[in-house]
Formats: structure tokens, C-alpha cells, sequence
């Protein structure tokens, strides 16, 4: 379902994120270069749901997530990367941002599965790891980069992953505001630039578990590469 500034009981989405993210998007906007970094700085994040995405704490729980080594690009304070982390996955949380990671880092030393987590500052986009990924998941990432640079995202997508490895996108926001970051974003969207590189779409579901108003605008999207 393609939604259009619909309104989930209270709260209208795009209402909320005019109302919570402009002044974040006009600061992103006047910087030069290290806008994210001094978002974290002055903690304008009003992206940051404060606790673990709850489809991840649910995918957690019923034991639907791939072992091995996951990816969590543009992690932020690290919550879904602390959920995913156990003694059968090892997950790398990764941000551009020096001061996401230390407060992430800082959240992770006091929990129980610390030591399967690894948190990186760098760009994703440049970033070399000496290994590829079974999982990459991703929340709130692919609104955040600018749409031109979506090709190179899912260039860097094949790259990441191993063959028969996973694409698990929470995609969101599916709107039609305009401006951003957050941009829109739509199925299609993420179809063009992933069907180029041989990824097909396993499942796409509404996702349940969104939090209340951002309910409707999400979807969880899983693919797979067919062909290299
Ligand atoms: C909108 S926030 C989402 C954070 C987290 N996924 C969440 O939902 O709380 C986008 C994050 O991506 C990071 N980011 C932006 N561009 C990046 C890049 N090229 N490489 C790595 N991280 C990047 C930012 O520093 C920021 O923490």
C-alpha cells in the first residue's frame, strides 16, 4: 500500500516529521561537510526511537533472523545491533558519525552480548571490511542518503553481501512529501536499484510492528540475489 499522508489515530506522520525534522533537516542542509556528526553532537536525532526497533526485537524472539556475520549501516546508538547480537551472530554496527558510535558503544559495554558486536566509524559508501555479510539490515538509512546516490547503495549492497546472503530493509517513509532527508521512499524505489544487481524481492509485508504513527508507512522488505 502506497500511503499518502494518511493519519494513524493522533498522529500524521508527514505532520510529525515537518514538525520534528525540519529544524534537523535545515541544520543537515547549512553544513558543509559533517552534518550527522553534529547532529549526534547537539542530539537533534529525532529519528532515534530511543530503544530497539520492536519487527527486530519480534524477529529476535521467533528465531527469523540468519546466523553469521550481520551488517547495520548508519546504525546510530546501536540499539538493533545490542537486539541482533548473540552467540550465533556476530554484528557490526556501522556510522559515519565518531560521536553515534561512542554513545552506542557506551549502551553495548553493559550488555549481556557485548563482545558479538563491533562498532565502526566510517562511510559506507568507501568502507572495506575483510569479510562480506550473511544479513545486512537496514532502518532509516536509505532516506537518509541523498536519492541520487541510491545506485551506488545498492552497487555497494552486492559488494557487501555474500552470495546467498540477505537484504532486510525496514523501509520507511513510504510518503509522497517532499524534501528531505527523511526522503520518501517506495518499493519501486528500492527495486530499481537493486534489481540491476540481481536481487529479488522474497517478501514484502506491511510491518505490524511499527510503532504507532509511523504505522502504514512502513514496510519490511526481504531480497536475495538470483544471479551475480
Ligand atoms: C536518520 S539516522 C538513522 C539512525 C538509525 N538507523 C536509527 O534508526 O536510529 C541516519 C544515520 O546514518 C548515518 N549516516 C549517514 N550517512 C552515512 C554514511 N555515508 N555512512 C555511514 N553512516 C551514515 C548518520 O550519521 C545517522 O546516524
Amino acid at each position: 500500500m502506497e500511503s499518502a499522508n494518511k493519519n494513524n489515530g493522533d498522529v500524521n506522520v508527514v505532520d510529525h516529521m515537518n514538525q520534528h525534522w525540519e529544524s534537523m533537516r535545515q541544520f543537515l542542509h547549512s553544513q558543509t561537510t559533517g552534518g550527522w556528526q553534529k547532529c549526534w553532537e547537539e542530539d537533534r536525532t529525532p529519528w532515534d526511537l530511543g530503544h530497539v526497533t520492536p519487527v527486530i526485537q519480534h524477529l529476535v524472539q521467533t528465531d527469523a533472523l540468519p546466523k553469521g556475520r550481520i551488517l547495520i549501516p548508519g546504525c546510530g546508538r546501536g540499539y538493533d545491533v545490542i537486539a541482533m547480537a548473540s552467540s550465533q551472530r556476530n554484528v557490526v554496527g556501522l556510522d559515519l558519525s565518531e560521536a553515534a558510535i561512542t554513545k552506542a558503544k557506551k549502551l553495548a559495554a553493559s550488555s549481556a552480548n557485548a563482545n558479538s558486536t563491533t562498532f565502526i566509524v566510517d562511510d559506507f559508501f568507501t568502507w572495506q571490511p575483510n569479510e562480506p555479510f550473511e544479513l545486512i539490515f537496514y532502518y532509516t538509512f536509505f532516506c537518509a542518503i541523498d536519492p541520487k546516490t541510491r545506485p551506488a547503495w545498492a552497487s555497494r549492497m552486492a559488494e557487501l553481501l555474500k552470495p546467498d546472503g540477505e537484504l532486510l530493509i525496514l523501509m520507511f517513509p513510504i510518503s509522497d512529501h517532499v524534501c528531505g532527508p527523511p526522503y520518501k521512499v517506495s518499493v519501486s524505489d528500492y527495486e530499481e536499484v537493486l534489481a540491476p544487481f540481481g536481487f529479488k524481492a522474497i517478501s514484502i509485508t506491511e510491518n505490524e510492528h511499527a510503532i504507532e504513527f509511523r504505522k502504514g508507512y512502513e514496510k519490511l522488505g526481504r531480497w536475495k540475489r538470483t544471479s551475480n
